[in-house]
């Protein structure tokens, strides 16, 4: 069987190694992959043009590619999935019209309203005038968010009026967020504990993953701007067995049939962002597809086959599925480039000292190789992610390897997991 990965991130180098180790999987290849992706065995990067949907389905047939898994967001808003299922590809990730519950922002908060999924009350508007207008009804904090695609770095906290005015300055008129400024949701600010929630999906049929929590300021304490993701930690003791039940009778059940009822039935990756709040829920975001860098400790825990989950997703067949979890913890610490989320230099020349312990895997991110050399490419550059008998454990694991990683301006917080230890 022959696999293809979309994508260039941790994430793909987690998926693309979790599939790999299946036996039954010959060749696993990733478009456009990192120096990471490019150095495992059985698995081959390929260059491929993500905004050209008929070049990577060309590239399918001609490479008689079994299962596409599609890593990150912009493909699957560019409907990649709907083109591929048109000339009978088999590929795991939701369809153009689904993907807009992460696509826009303003979508998914009128969705959220209309099938009483709870969330934080909002506003959203499509003008600077308008919008500076609702500020004076609105208490502070509060939250700005550039209703489109912003990759991750499109939410901005605002303290009081004068940084909320600032903020939709920032969007409307220097357009930091290009076309995916063009609208804004305002909202109210929630307090409490994230949680990623993510589930496979295929139509009506829904297995949760393990749970994860992800760290998405730059700086310790949770302090300063948002970034994709500084790192994660699997399982979140903040997602006890009746917040779990509750996210899927309150969250997850309603927006699969939903989705069903505005015509854009569900397959693939389904994430929810939670803020959870003595014992209550809320829904911050969806995305379309897994987190990163919360893929990279999930698939260290994922025992079964990740090729068979997504099989038996597409072919309707999640009922009979089994998955199984190591009974372990894990976490990953994110290697970040000197400046990220801000502007940061690429091509920064990177030493790695391989020999890890067994419960220890780097996954790459932003890494190209060039001329025998790896280079940073990005501004998140690696996971460190470790398993452990307890997150303590795993946690120590993933710091202690980090000394084996070095490039000029790396940095990365030191307080991943502080808050699963504490509810531990
Ligand atoms: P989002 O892309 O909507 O998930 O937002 C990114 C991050 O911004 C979230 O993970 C939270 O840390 C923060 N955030 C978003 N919305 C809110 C809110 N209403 N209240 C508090 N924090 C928020
Ligand atoms: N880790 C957050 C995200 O993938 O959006």
């Amino acid at each position: 069987m022959k696999v293809l990965i979309i994508g260039s991130g941790g994430r793909e180098h987690a998926l693309a190694w979790k599939c790999s180790v299946d036996d039954f999987v010959k060749k696993v290849f990733v478009a456009p992959g990192n120096a990471g992706t490019g150095s495992e065995k059985k698995i081959e990067n390929v260059f491929l043009d993500l905004n050209k949907n008929d070049e990577i389905a060309s590239f399918c047939i001609s490479n008689n590619i079994d299962l596409v898994i599609i890593g990150p967001e912009d493909p699957l808003v560019n409907g990649l999935s709907d083109y591929l299922q048109s000339k009978d590809i088999k590929v795991f990730g939701p369809s153009k019209g689904a993907s807009q519950l992460e696509g826009s922002k303003t979508f998914a908060k009128d969705f959220f309203l209309k099938y009483g999924i709870p969330t934080a009350k909002y506003r959203s508007f499509d003008n600077y005038q308008d919008s500076v207008d609702h500020l004076k009804t609105i208490s502070y904090p509060s939250v700005i968010k550039a209703d489109g695609l912003a990759a991750g770095k499109g939410v901005i906290i605002c303290e009081d009026h004068n940084a909320a005015k600032d903020a939709l300055e920032y969007i409307f008129e220097t357009k930091a967020f290009g076309d995916a400024g063009n609208r804004v949701v305002i909202e109210d600010f929630l307090e409490g504990e994230e949680a990623s929630f993510i589930a496979v999906v295929s139509n009506d049929q829904i297995i949760p993953l393990a749970t994860s929590q992800d760290h998405k300021a730059v700086g310790e304490g949770d302090t300063g701007l948002n970034t994709g993701g500084m790192g994660a930690y699997s399982p979140a003791p903040v997602v006890t067995d009746e917040i779990h039940d509750k996210v899927m009778n309150e969250v997850m059940l309603p927006t699969m049939k939903g989705l069903k009822s505005e015509g854009f039935p569900y397959l693939g990756f389904l994430y929810a962002g939670l803020m959870i709040n003595n014992g209550e829920i809320k829904v911050l975001e969806f995305n379309c597809r897994f987190g990163d860098p919360e893929t990279q400790p999930i698939m260290l825990r994922l025992e079964s086959s990740l090729t068979k989950l997504c099989l038996d997703a597409i072919d309707n067949n999640l009922g009979s599925h089994e998955i199984k979890w190591s009974k372990m913890h894990s976490c990953g610490v994110v290697l970040a480039s000197g400046g990220y989320p801000k502007q940061h230099t690429n091509g920064m020349r990177i030493s790695i000292d391989n020999n890890f312990d067994a419960n220890v895997k780097l996954f790459h991110a932003g890494t190209k190789k060039e001329n025998e050399e790896i280079l940073t490419s990005g501004g998140r550059v690696f996971c460190m992610t470790a398993l452990g008998e307890n997150l303590e454990i795993a946690l120590k694991n993933a710091y202690n390897s980090i000394p084996n990683v070095s490039f000029d301006g790396m940095f990365y917080r030191s307080d991943i997991g502080k808050k699963g230890l504490q509810n531990d």
